[in-house]
């Protein structure tokens, strides 16, 4: 089959905020314990930090990271990770059934963020604490000197202010699973008096209000409504969550995972002008995707499952989701939904980074490796830049069990005026046959090809494990030809391509 593409620079969405490549550490199974941090590493630094590790999220290029949860967040005591290290609690992690040790706090981790280059996002616990306990952790973050909390801070080490610009108002707290979970009028009350709270404390903060854990929740859209008519003036983004899998064999419907995703921004985004409309506000709130990936949280359910009145380990091997082929193209389409919403999308947060539903893994005492997922991240984070462009796309269609008829090819292009550089990211979803795209280029000038990434395999299950470390890795595409104004693509089946031009 054949599609038909048009790029014009003139037809712009909006900028790509380079929060959009945003990640998440939570304290959970083996990520921040033998994930990032283990002491004994042989190239761990002298704070223990794993030096390959860092490598590995630099080249990931992500910009902001969320910590630190996730469902950790909604028991967790923020003083209990500050401090002499010897003297810090071990406490019992009820949402993970584990031990949380307390040995990576705050302060080390904003020193990895240092390593990383990466910002910090905080999350305040609105389960089982509230607004004198967040503003306790603002004062603790942001206020540079002369008052209890922040002389505390610099007791522990740490002169200067964090600084930390973006909040979660809580996480999840339309979960039934969640500690603290209550309705969207409790939570919208909690926290739009945090809100307000915070911000006298300081303006400068940008604040995150919990929407729907799934667009699937039975409460979606009239969560989003309730929430934000309490807390429209407060807050500046309203959080998305979602997981994607393959389930019971249904590889045509899971490639079309992005189609849900499109909708799901869309949906958000409409609730939030309504709000907006009904209260007469000039102001726009945006969306966080403050989680987002593959995760087979199925398969997750059934069998990882820790229980126990005396079983509460620590760092175990938890949500070790190994990605395929298949997965990868998925998420890099994901991603292709995130900048296609540049306009409203501002701020987002691959869930998670190391070891838990991660990009990257590890062994302890052994190496860190790149999962498929690694590829199609590092790739859009370092070319997608500059505004996002409403594309022309006429493309053949497929039947899916889960979204009904859906493009076999789904696209976004970015352009950067001050380089002159454009960006083309693409998807063939179809399972037995390469797609041939040809691409009107001709308002662009002339160009050629800069980089061009095609990741694809005979199977599309095909893994990087531990025993085959680069099994999988994206191939330069040499099908890529520019002719007079067109550029001409064979996207192999059950792939996702990257081309730069310039
Ligand atoms: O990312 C894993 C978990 O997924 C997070 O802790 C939670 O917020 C979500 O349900």
């Amino acid at each position: 089959p054949t599609a038909r593409l048009t790029i014009d620079p003139h037809f712009t969405i909006g900028p790509v905020n380079r929060r959009v490549f945003g990640g998440f550490v939570e304290h959970l199974g083996r990520h921040v314990y033998d994930g990032i941090h283990e002491p004994t590493h042989p190239t761990a630094d002298a704070d223990g930090f794993r030096a390959d590790v860092v490598e590995l999220v630099k080249e990931l290029g992500v910009s902001t990271i969320r910590y630190p949860g996730g469902n950790f967040v909604s028991g967790f005591r923020w003083e209990d990770s500050v401090g002499p290290r010897e003297e810090r609690p071990r406490r019992l992690d009820l949402a993970w059934h584990s031990t949380e040790t307390n040995e990576v706090g705050l302060h080390e981790f904003a020193s990895w963020l240092d390593k990383v280059d990466s910002e910090l996002m905080l999350a305040v616990n609105l389960g089982t604490r509230g607004t004198l306990e967040a503003l306790d952790l603002l004062e603790y973050s942001n206020i540079a000197g002369g008052t209890a909390l922040s002389q505390r801070r610099i007791e522990n080490g740490r002169t200067d202010a964090f600084g930390v610009k973006m909040w979660c108002l809580g996480n999840e707290m339309d979960g039934p699973w969640q500690l603290g979970h209550r309705s969207a009028e409790d939570y919208g009350k909690l926290a739009s008096r945090t809100a307000k709270a915070m911000r006298q404390l300081d303006p400068s903060i940008e604040l995150v209000v919990c929407g729907s854990s799934s667009a699937h929740m039975p409460t979606f859209g009239e969560w989003e409504r309730v929430v934000l008519s309490h807390t429209y003036e407060d807050v500046d983004y309203i959080s998305c969550h979602a997981y994607y899998e393959e389930k019971d064999g249904d590889l045509g419907s899971f490639l079309a995972s992005a189609v849900d995703m499109d909708r799901f921004i869309e949906t958000v985004v409409a609730t939030a002008d309504h709000v907006k409309a009904v209260l007469g506000s000039e102001k726009t709130v945006d969306i966080s995707f403050d989680e987002w990936n593959v995760w087979y949280l199925s398969r997750f359910q059934n069998v990882d499952r820790i229980e126990g009145l005396d079983n509460w380990p620590i760092a175990p091997r938890l949500l070790e989701d190994v990605y395929s082929v298949a997965d990868a193209v998925v998420f890099g389409n994901l991603m292709i939904s995130l900048v296609k919403h540049a306009d409203r999308v501002t701020s987002a947060s691959l869930a998670q980074l190391v070891n838990v539903i991660a990009p990257i893994m590890t062994e302890p005492g052994g190496p860190a490796w790149r999962q498929t997922t690694f590829f199609p991240f590092s790739i859009t984070s370092r070319l997608a830049q500059g505004e996002a462009l409403e594309l022309k796309l006429d493309a053949p269609t497929y039947e899916t069990k889960e979204y009904g008829e859906v493009p076999l090819v789904d696209a976004v292009a970015t352009h950067d005026a001050e380089t002159g550089r454009t960006a083309v990211f693409l998807v063939n979803r179809s399972q037995d046959e390469p797609l041939t795209l040809i691409v009107d280029i001709a308002t662009l000038g002339d160009l050629s090809v800069l980089e061009s990434h095609t990741l694809a395999d005979d199977d599309v299950y095909a893994r990087n494990t531990l025993a085959e470390p680069e099994r999988v890795a994206p191939r330069s595409n040499d099908s890529v030809r520019i002719d007079g104004g067109e550029l001409t693509v064979t996207l192999p089946p059950v792939s996702w391509t990257a081309i730069s031009l310039g």
